[in-house]
């Protein structure tokens, strides 16, 4: 392709695929299927790898995260980024309202949820994304541009054309709480310890050096002011409306995220409204924000040191309660990690029964000087898990017992470690200590794992406690007889589930395979791309850490992990044993066919369901083998590999276009052949 029709190709590509990433995550109302943008957006990338000179900081392509950051340059604000004055009581708010019209009058008042997450600033210039920079000390902050590139509601290029040449949003970025639990999921998959709360962990993602990290964690954003010597309406709702049409995430007015007011009693009906329902939003709220709407009246009002004179921030109660304190138990997880857990009087908080709430590591447990009978203070604020907040000392019973964090492990008096730089305790004793057992091997059968049937963590410790496994391996030697023995709860029906699933597991693939084994750090993710770049656990095994390294997504502390596991003697007996039993330890033949030119020049659309592949399987191998994929059938569809249910429409379409229709086995053959 000519230099010139790239160029115009990309533009075009570049602004099709900003539009639908707007109408995908800020409306939430795509208009294309997921496929066709993946198309659209391979079709860049590889334009962008062709002509290196045309690539843009700004493009699409760069939501996934571009090139690593090294350090982040420290970057002056224009305008100093302020905070807000606090105020905990009707009456703070009464006040403000009492002090603005003492000083200017009637006023309009502008009333917004007050997102807990961490502030940004994004500057704009000629319709483009040029800067964003943390809070820092509100005088200078941080320098995050490429990872503030991988959060999708934050637009690279605006829409319209009545935005100002130069200007900035600011906005808290935030976790919602689908994707903070999510998170959390993967990292306690991953055997690492869940983050404690959304807010924190949206400060250190986007601190992180590696921008694909960022994309992989999904970030989202909030727009709550605009600011620039050309502003389109000097009213701050007015920007803020203006600022939804350029194509920013702003607090919609149907849903009352925003909303106007002449007074003081339409300003209480909004915060009543959120003390209620803000449980029901997707990210964490810690208060509302109450503004004078008028630009100019705001620069009468002026500022304080802080703080502005013209906004009033009402704070929420955090969800607090009372309780005692009747022991302190100790977790420990498939890791060895130690957990200290409050066991409390159950108390209702936030709209549920809490009867446990964490004390997460020794640190803290010193930190709050615990004694068994305590009346303390439970919270739920950001975080998801409760947490003991405070004791309530006054209250204290005399000769009450204080709570030390044990120096052996509770389940197997195994002397515990602490690593360098890490506020949890650890129990060595991996192979004998009985909860590391168990919860091992209740990762190893979970669905995205080895998918056991009927095998869950209650079945497991019964197992253990029988004495029938003591490690995964051992799983494959279960039959129905010693099932049925153990009496109670057992019959000839769940027993030959069990067994059955365990030999059905044998087909799991490797990758997933990998995953159950549950080394620490490798997460489901991980070990997918593991698997692949290796292809079996032999080579994997015999690979250096250096050698580790070089696998996309591996870094020193996950290699380091990995090459601890294959040590152990213990651990290759097990996969020995595997092996054995026909568990897959390699990818599959057809997955491990070396890149090949076989397909090179066709193009194949696939449909339906297949028996030996998974759709994605068929794909892949086709772009293994040079081939290329397509969505919908053309005049340049080579092939259509079609599957049990392919629609009678598509069938049509590549007759009357005399397209072959091919089945799974023709399509085995041709790679094959
Ligand atoms: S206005 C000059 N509006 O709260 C006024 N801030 O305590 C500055 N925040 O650093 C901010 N939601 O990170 C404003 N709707 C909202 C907000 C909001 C959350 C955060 C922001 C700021 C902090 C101030």
């Amino acid at each position: 392709m000519e230099h010139e029709q790239a160029a115009r190709r990309i533009k075009e590509l570049s602004r099709e695929l900003e539009y639908h990433n707007h109408r995908y995550y800020v409306l939430a109302a795509p208009v294309i299927s997921d496929r066709a943008f993946d198309e659209m957006l391979k079709e860049l990338e590889a334009l962008e790898a062709g002509f290196p000179d045309l690539a843009d900081p700004n493009s699409p392509t760069q939501r996934v995260g571009g090139d690593i950051t090294k350090a982040f340059p420290t970057v002056a604000h224009r305008h100093p980024m302020l905070s807000l004055s606090n105020s905990y009581s009707r009456e703070d708010v009464a006040e403000f309202v009492a002090r603005v019209e003492k000083e200017v009058g009637q006023a309009t008042y502008v009333m917004e949820l007050k997102y807990d997450g961490v502030a940004i600033s994004l500057t704009y210039e000629n319709g483009r994304l040029m800067r964003g920079v943390t809070r820092g000390d509100g005088e200078k902050g941080e320098e995050v541009t490429n990872n503030i590139r991988t959060v999708r509601t934050i637009p690279l290029v605006l829409q319209g054309n009545d935005w100002p040449a130069s200007f900035e949003v600011r906005g808290e970025v935030v976790f919602t709480r689908e994707q903070f639990d999510k998170l959390n999921r993967q990292r306690t998959e991953a055997g690492e310890d869940p983050y404690m709360n959304p807010r924190n962990t949206a400060a250190g993602t986007l601190k992180l050096q590696d921008p694909k990290e960022v994309a992989r964690r999904v970030l989202d954003n909030f727009i709550y002011g605009v600011q620039g010597d050309q502003l389109p309406t000097r009213s701050h709702f007015g920007n803020i409306r203006k600022a939804a049409e350029w194509g920013f995430k702003t607090p919609e007015p149907q849903r009352r995220f925003i909303e106007q007011a002449k007074d003081l009693e339409g300003i209480m009906a909004f915060i009543d409204h959120w003390d209620i329902h803000r449980r029901g939003l997707e990210v964490d709220i810690d208060g509302v924000v109450i503004k004078v709407d008028d630009l100019d009246v705001q620069a009468e009002m002026g500022l304080t040191a802080k703080s502005p004179r013209w906004a009033i921030a009402y704070k929420f109660q955090a969800e607090q309660a009372i309780t005692r304190l009747n022991d302190v138990s100790y977790q420990v997880g498939r890791t060895g990690a130690v957990t200290p857990v409050a066991e409390l009087e159950p108390v209702l908080l936030a709209g549920t029964i809490v009867k446990r709430a964490s004390l997460f590591n020794a640190d803290q447990l010193a930190r709050l000087d615990l004694h068994i009978g305590d009346m303390v203070r439970v919270e739920k604020a950001g975080e998801i898990i409760p947490q003991v907040v405070a004791v309530e000392k006054e209250q204290r019973a005399a000769h009450t017992r204080a709570v030390h964090f044990p120096e052996q492990c509770p389940e197997c008096a195994t002397p515990l470690i602490r690593l360098e730089g890490e506020a949890q305790h650890y129990c060595p004793n991996e192979h004998h200590c009985p909860p590391q057992i168990t919860r091992r091997i209740e990762h190893f059968v979970a669905r995205k794992a080895m998918n056991i049937d009927g095998l869950g963590g209650e079945t497991v410790d019964e197992l253990f406690r029988a004495g029938l496994i003591r490690n995964v391996a051992d799983l494959y030697d279960l039959r129905a007889e010693q099932l049925l023995a153990l009496g109670k709860g057992w019959g000839e029906k769940s027993a030959r589930q069990v067994v059955e699933g365990i030999a059905a597991s044998r087909q799991i693939p490797f990758e997933q395979v990998l995953f159950a084994l549950g080394i620490r750090h490798v997460g489901e993710t991980v070990a997918r791309k593991i698997a692949r770049a290796v292809g079996s656990i032999d080579r994997l095994a015999a690979m250096s850490q250096q050698e580790l390294t070089a696998i996309d997504e591996v870094g020193p502390v996950i290699a380091e992990s990995i090459a601890d596991f294959f040590a152990v003697e213990g651990n290759r007996n097990i996969i020995e044993r595997l092996r054995h039993h026909g568990v897959r330890l390699e990818l599959d033949q057809l997955e491990v066919v070396e890149v090949g030119d076989k397909l090179k020049g066709l193009t194949f659309v696939v449909s339906g369901v297949f028996q030996n592949f998974s759709r994605d399987g068929i794909k892949e191998t086709i772009e293994r083998n040079g081939g290329k994929v397509s969505g919908s059938i053309s005049s340049k569809t080579s092939y259509v590999v079609a599957g049990a249910d392919m629609g009678p429409a598509k069938r049509t379409k590549a007759e009357q276009l005399g397209v072959p229709v091919i089945g799974e086995e023709e399509f085995t053959r041709m790679i094959e052949g």
